[in-house]
């Protein structure tokens, strides 16, 4: 992911979420992935379909902090493969453990992870607004404490 493809990633995260991360919010996290944890996928003529951000921690655990495809690009594995290529840059520096949030009624997302061998661990009230609560899931490596700190 190189930082002049963050409108592009807007674009998409717009199009994803009722509330969307501002466009500044996309160049900070950006800028705490260290890049090489913010990957995108790009279609045959090289438009970007899909991303994916992992934030590392100093627990020793990636906090995905968003995924989105494109809408006409869904349900072809883009997410899968999104996911799937994180757990390995990030497992291939040390990051065996990952944790998201997810709304409790996305059952997409929730699947797409489940099918990735993350569990959910807990559930935190109201976390995306008043009734609308957040599934804590985790893919627990080497290190499983590690998500304590
Ligand atoms: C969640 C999202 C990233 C999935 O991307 P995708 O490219 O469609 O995912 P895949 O094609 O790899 O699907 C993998 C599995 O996830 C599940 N899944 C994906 N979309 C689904 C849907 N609309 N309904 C039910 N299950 C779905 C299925 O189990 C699917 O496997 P299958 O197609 O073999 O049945 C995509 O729907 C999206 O961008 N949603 C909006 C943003 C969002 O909610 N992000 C997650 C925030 S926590």
């Amino acid at each position: 992911m190189e930082p002049d493809e963050l409108d592009e990633v807007y674009r998409i995260e717009a199009e994803s979420f009722d509330q969307p991360y501002p466009r500044w919010y996309l160049d900070l996290l950006y800028g705490l992935s260290g890049g090489e944890y913010f990957l995108v996928s790009q279609g045959s003529e090289g438009r970007i379909t899909g991303y994916i951000i992992g934030i590392p921690l100093s627990s020793g655990a990636c906090h995905i902090a968003s995924i989105a495809v494109e809408k006409r690009c869904r349900r072809r594995g883009v997410g899968t493969a999104l996911l799937q290529s994180l757990v390995e840059v990030c497992s291939s520096r040390g990051y065996s453990s990952f944790v998201l949030e997810v709304e409790a009624g996305n059952y997409p997302a929730q699947s797409l992870y489940a099918r990735s061998s993350f569990k959910p661990v807990m559930i935190v009230p109201d976390y995306y607004g008043e009734g609308r609560h957040a599934v804590v899931m985790a893919l627990l490596g080497e290190r499983p404490c590690c998500l304590d700190g």
